[in-house]
């Protein structure tokens, strides 16, 4: 197995408080890794300082090889990570097939795995709405859009936060089932969410995290049995 992405004792803050305390995970190449927690426990954090945007203060990030910790959020993208935030920010007056286009290259690789063809393909509903203003599409199909442009940059890895949030269930369903696809297609995908059951199909492993830091880490199907673990640091 190849890992991809390493955290070592991350730390980060937001102004004086400090919100995450020695932080540690590990990314395998083509595994979909699950971030677990709830409300407040750190998740969009770690991703954020994953992707650059909250400094680490201390501790170290390996990406494919690389110790990006001091690199700025543009630099990481290039190398390959793809971060997908919680807001699920489109371009609202672009067509969803322009905000596909905008975001194509090819990867650090070179490689161009992903072209629209095979966006809509996977994204069967995206195809359907390609002419429309993304403003204009609901919140699921936005989230749709967002990860497909992430894919659209061909990354080694994508960082999602909390893909499932705010959604009906039948639009997570529809998520959840774009997101095995994704994996069983060779995705690597770190998937930050506090809906344990969502990630149960999607991840093969979770780690659980609490109050900035990480108290748990186990295979999904085991976990999804630890009602201790569950009942101490997950709402369910
Ligand atoms: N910009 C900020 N300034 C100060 N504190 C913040 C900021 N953003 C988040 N926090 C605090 O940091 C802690 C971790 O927040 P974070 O957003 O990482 O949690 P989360 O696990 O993503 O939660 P959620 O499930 O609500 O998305 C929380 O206590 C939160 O109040
Ligand atoms: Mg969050």
């Amino acid at each position: 197995m190849t890992e991809l992405l390493r955290a070592e004792g991350l730390s980060a803050f937001y102004g004086p408080s400090r919100i995450l305390f020695d932080v540690n995970l590990v990314l395998q190449e083509k595994r979909t890794l699950a971030l677990l927690g709830r409300n407040g426990a750190g998740k969009s954090t770690t991703m954020k300082t994953l992707a650059g945007i909250v400094p680490a203060r201390s501790g170290r990030i390996i990406f494919a090889g690389q110790d990006i910790t001091r690199m700025p959020p543009h630099a990481r993208a290039r190398l390959g990570l793809a971060y997908v935030p919680e807001d699920r920010q489109v371009f609202p007056e672009h067509s969803v097939e322009d905000n596909l286009l905008i975001a194509a290259k090819s990867g650090p690789d070179g490689r161009r795995g992903w072209t629209l063809p095979r966006i809509w393909d996977t994204f069967p509903l995206l195809e359907n709405l390609r002419a429309r203003e993304a403003g204009r599409l609901s919140g699921g199909e936005q989230q749709l859009l967002v990860i497909a442009r992430a894919l659209m940059g061909n990354p080694l890895v994508l960082l999602l936060d909390e893909p499932s949030e705010g959604l009906a269930p039948m639009v997570v369903a529809t998520i959840s089932r774009m997101l095995r696809e994704l994996g069983a297609s060779g995705a690597t995908i770190l998937l930050a969410e506090q809906n344990m059951h969502f990630c149960l199909r999607i991840a093969e492993e979770a780690v659980v995290i609490d109050k900035g830091k990480v108290v748990h880490q186990q295979d999904t199907v085991g976990l999804a049995r630890n009602e201790d673990i569950r009942r101490r640091y997950l709402a369910m």
